[in-house]
This record gives structure tokens, sequence and C-alpha cells, in this order.
């Protein structure tokens, strides 16, 4: 299957008091046309700033050490930014976790679509406002030829995540990066979004990456799911592949440790021991080594690659064997 997006070989690295430290190491993925990917990981895992490089919005003291990312064929880190600038909201567009530092508070949000599509579009005024009402319906916002005189606090936040929806569909983009998207919103209007986003891509045949600590929420939207772990992609496998038998011990402490209402309550909930290396003290060989249940010493000699195992693709030396078992813990 042709390819949206790949990223090849993404390492970013950030300033630390032991010097610049590695904190997205060597990070290789595509999204095939047309399907939904979700991106899962702890908090600092180095979700967000590969979402940032794949949109160009890396700013100093962050750096992109190497990689290359195509996005339509095209690569775009080598692109001067006012070629990539066409790019950005045309070909590849970003919803961010907070509606409101997205929108301007004291502009209308009508106003905000409207320039949003005249950046995109050579169209005369009055046409951006008519494809902006047809953009707000397409979100499911009430009454759009009304609301779009609105200002953004006069709306929810639910409400608000869909206008910035609209504002993310309005250059018709291929691809679409969510970053903790749903995540401020209560989770009702959270399966709303989720919903919304699922039947856009749909329509409009989008590729989405979407990017979430909730394994959950992942796991209801994506066809695929890719976890990350201190800067490096340890597993990407199909959604039921992942649940029910992850050939990587992090994914597998990760679903111990959910916390749902499948969870039998009265059974203490795992966490996984140990937190997550700082960036300026990763370990040697596997970054997950020091926390696993099934290390053993060759794992804190070599780096295990991403490779395939059975359909999918793990970083575990012992991805076969454990597969073979099936893991116990
Ligand atoms: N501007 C920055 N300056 C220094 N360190 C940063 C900066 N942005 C992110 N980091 C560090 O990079 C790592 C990855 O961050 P991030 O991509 O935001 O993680 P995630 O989105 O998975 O929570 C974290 O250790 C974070 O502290
Ligand atoms: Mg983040």
């Amino acid at each position: 299957m042709k390819s949206a997006l790949i990223v090849n070989g993404l390492s970013l690295s950030v300033p630390s008091s032991r010097g610049r430290v590695t904190v997205v190491d060597d990070i290789s993925f595509d999204i095939p046309a047309g399907s939904k990917v979700g991106l899962v990981g702890e908090s600092g895992s180095g979700k967000s700033l590969t979402a940032y490089s794949l949109m160009r919005l890396i700013k100093d003291p962050v750096r992109i050490d190497k990689g290359e990312i195509f996005v339509g064929g095209k690569e775009i880190l080598g692109m001067n930014m006012k070629e990539f600038r066409h790019m950005r909201g045309n070909d590849i567009s970003m919803i961010y976790q907070d509606p409101m530092s997205a929108l301007n508070p004291i502009m209308r949000i009508g106003a905000q679509i409207i320039e949003s599509i005249q950046l995109h579009t050579e169209v005369i005024h009055s046409q951006a406002r008519k494809i902006a009402i047809e953009l707000l319906a397409s979100v499911g916002i009430p009454e759009p030829d009304r609301r779009i005189d609105s200002y953004p606090f006069e709306m929810s936040g639910g409400m608000l995540q869909r206008v910035v929806i609209a504002i993310a569909l309005s250059g018709e983009p291929k691809v679409l990066i969510a970053d903790e998207a749903t995540t401020a919103l209560d989770v009702t209007t959270q399966a709303r979004v989720l919903t919304l986003i699922d039947k856009l891509a749909a329509e409009r045949g989008l590729s989405v990456l979407l990017i979430t600590h909730d394994l959950g929420v992942a796991a209801q939207f994506s066809d695929e799911i890719m976890v990350m772990y201190s800067g490096k992609l340890v597993e990407r496998g199909l959604v039921n592949q992942i649940f029910s038998n992850p050939v990587h011990p992090y994914t597998k402490a990760l679903l111990n440790s959910r916390c749902d209402y499948t969870i039998d309550v009265t059974k203490p909930i795992n966490s996984i021991a140990g937190q997550p290396p700082r960036p300026d003290n990763r370990p040697e060989g596997c970054v997950f080594s020091p926390r696993c249940a099934h290390v053993q010493p060759q794992c804190r000699e070599g780096v295990p690659p991403l490779i395939s195992v059975q359909d999918r693709l793990s970083a575990c030396f012992r991805a076969e064997e454990l597969f073979e078992v099936g893991m116990v813990k």
C-alpha cells in the first residue's frame, strides 16, 4: 500500500546539564494511505516532538539531529521553509491538545476559520464564509450560520475542539495529526470528538496519526498501534494483536497497568515498577531493560532493532520466544 507519510531514522535532542541528550532516538515508521495509526507512550516518551517534527515546528533548543520525513512522497526536512509553508495545512495538518491556545480568544471563530481558508485557497471573503459554514456543519456544530459569529468563550470545550478540527481541515490536508486532541475533554465529549475524526477521515480519505498516552483511546480509534518508550518505537501491530498478544514487555506492562472498568477492582492495579529513564540518564542497551520482567544480559549490551515478528514489529531480543510462550507478566 502507498504511504501517506514516511519517517526515516528521525532523531531529536535537547540540551541538559550533561550536554545534548537524545529524546527521540532513530525512529522510523510509515502511515499507509487512508489508515489510522495510534502512537502511544507515557508522558515524556517523545510523542509531541515527533509530531512537531512532522509539522516542522521544532525550535531551539530542541534540534533534529538526523532523519527524513516524506509527506505524499516529498521530503520535507530538507525543503526550504517557503516551500514547506505551502504544504502545512494543505498536505499535512495538526490538531493540538488545548483548543483555547489554538484559537484567538478575542476573534470570532468564523473570522479565524475564514482566515485559515484564505491562507490555503484563493477565494473571496463571501465564498470563504460559505465554506466556513459548511466546515462547521461537517464537524457537527449546530446552527453553523449563527455560531460562526460566536467568540471562543461562548462555546464549550467540545465545541471548540470541533472548531479547531474545522480549521485543521480548512486546507483539505491528506495527513492529519491529532496530538492528545481529546485528552482535555470529558469522557463523553472525548468519544464524540473521536467519532467525528473517524467519520471525517473516512469521508475525506485522510491518513491519521493519533497521538495519546491512553492505550484505550488509541485502541478505540486506530487500525494499528505504535508504542513509544523513552524516545524509541518498541512495538507496532494491529489493535487486536497488541491487545491479545503483545510482543514487547513494555506493551504488556502498559496493558497490565491500564485502569478501566474491565479491570477486576478486587485486585490491585499493577503499575510498572520504576520510572522511565530521564533523557540524560538513558541506559545502555535496551531502554526498557532496567524495568523489564524478562531482562537478560544481552538486553543490557546491545540495542534491539525494531524488526518483524509474527506479522508485527517489536524491538525486543526475546520477542519471538515470548510470543511462543505468551507473556506471563
Ligand atoms: N523545549 C524543550 N526543551 C527541553 N526539553 C524538552 C523540550 N521539549 C520537550 N523536551 C523533552 O523531550 C522529551 C520528550 O518530550 P515530548 O515529545 O513532549 O513527550 P510526550 O509528548 O511523549 O509527553 C521529554 O523528556 C521532554 O522533557
Ligand atoms: Mg505530548
